[in-house]
């Protein structure tokens, strides 16, 4: 059995208070941390070889190495609690179950990137992890685990809690920062990167709640035991979100090297009622699908990648043999289009005319040249737009299409 790490502490009754916590020893990464170096910090990040869990899968320790050097003006750390990804349920599990964690964790971050303030963007519809959460917030401030001189160490910093409104481009990190920043929220060009240039003009880290969760253990127990649990490139474990047909869905927390095979059949448990595998994405909607004798892949941000799709926000989508590929395009295409912001071109008509398109071919009115229309116009889009998210539509509208045609033309020529 692989150590838990993350969610060692979530069947503990009372997981989510500070007394808790600290029984499990909780809080020892900050009072090590608070005694090195910040530039010391940011290094162990780097070579425990933790990636963004949040979607992109950057490198953490060399994105916070992306900040510009003595700068003399406020510097912030924007926790991205928005999970609006389909199929992603992990970070409000440690919202809830061990809130001091992600707090720990920010703190530490906070020193090693010399931010005094510190925002946490949690998604709107996230209204019992809000409030648990913000009761944690409030039992550090009186234990003096925020505020000014955290633990006699000259360090101060500051945390806003601040709830969406319920749009999932605000978990885009460039609309995340104009959302906090009380605009609409509409992602921007990068460059300038947020580390340069993000939230109220002053230079800031955007991390997943998960991702930051990691720093005290890496800080802990040593950068070189964290990157020993995972691949070459990708340190540590992550909490895969199982969702769909198997027999036991939930959140396994499981080092970033084991395969798509064994999350499934061994730890899942399998397809039920001894129906046959069709496809699953491995990584929320916005990952390519996989077939069913493509899942000999480790769940690493490379691995995935060199399967020719990605790992993103780990939401393993599990389909059996009854699921209508077609329809389960049309409905993540009705998903994208719907939460288009509208900013650019290609995402706001691509987005509307493939859900129109997927919907006809559904309701037996399509045509025979919609299909390579929506492969048309997925492919022309990618690349062109502010932000990733039509890059993200992408992913499920050509490989449903290419990895399951038959289907589709089955409908059509009805
Ligand atoms: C359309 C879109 C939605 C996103 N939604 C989320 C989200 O809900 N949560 C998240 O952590 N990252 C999300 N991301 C990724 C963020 O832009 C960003 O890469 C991430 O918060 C950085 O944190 P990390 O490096 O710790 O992963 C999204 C990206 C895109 C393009």
């Amino acid at each position: 059995m692989a150590e838990k790490i993350l969610t060692r502490n979530f069947h503990l009754p009372g997981s989510h208070t500070l007394a808790l916590y600290r029984e499990t020893g909780g809080y020892a990464g900050l009072e090590k941390a608070l005694a090195m170096k910040p530039a010391e910090i940011t290094e162990a990040v780097k070579r425990s070889n933790l990636r963004g869990l949040g979607g992109a899968g950057f490198p953490t320790g060399v994105k916070w190495g992306f900040l510009p050097k003595g700068h003399p003006g406020p510097i912030y750390l924007v926790i991205n609690a928005d999970e609006g990804e389909p199929g992603t349920f992990k970070d409000r599990y440690l919202l809830e179950k061990d809130p001091h964690a992600l707090l720990e964790g920010m703190i530490i971050s906070a020193y090693a990137i010399g931010a005094h303030v510190a925002f946490v963007y949690i998604r709107g519809e996230y209204v019992q992890p809000w409030r648990i959460f913000s009761r944690a917030v409030a039992e550090a401030y009186e234990a003096g685990l925020l505020g000014k001189n955290i633990g006699s160490s000259g360090f101060d910093l500051d945390v806003i809690v601040h709830r969406g409104a319920g749009a999932y481009i605000c978990g885009e990190e460039t609309g995340l920062i104009s959302s906090l920043e009380g605009k609409k929220g509409w992602p921007k060009l990068k460059p300038p990167f947020p580390a340069i240039r993000g939230a109220f003009g002053a230079p800031t880290i955007v991390n997943n709640v998960e991702t930051i969760c990691h720093v005290p253990h890496i800080v802990r127990r040593g950068a070189e035991w964290f990157a020993s649990l995972g691949t070459k490139t990708q340190g540590g474990t992550r909490l895969y979100s199982v969702s769909g047909h198997v027999e036991r869905p939930g959140v396994y927390e499981l080092p970033v090297s084991v395969t798509l095979r064994e999350l499934v059949y061994e730890h899942a448990g399998g397809v039920p009622h001894g129906k046959r595998l069709k496809a699953v994405v491995p990584g929320g909607s916005s990952a390519a699908l996989l077939t069913a004798d493509e899942i000999d892949v480790t769940l690493d941000v490379d691995g995935l990648r060199n399967a020719g799709t990605m790992a993103g926000s780990a939401g393993v989508i599990v389909m059996d043999e009854t699921v209508s590929i077609p329809e389960a395009l049309m409905v993540v295409a009705r998903f994208y289009a719907h939460e288009s912001c509208g900013q650019c071109t290609p995402c706001r008509e691509s987005t509307g005319w493939i859900y129109k398109m997927t919907r006809r071919i559904i309701e037996g009115r399509g045509r025979k040249e919609d299909l390579d229309t929506i492969l048309d116009v997925a492919r022309r889009g990618a690349g062109t737009t502010i932000c990733a998210f039509f890059d993200g539509a992408v992913g499920p509208y050509i490989s449903y299409i290419e990895k399951f045609r038959h289907e589709f033309e089955a409908l059509i020529s009805k």
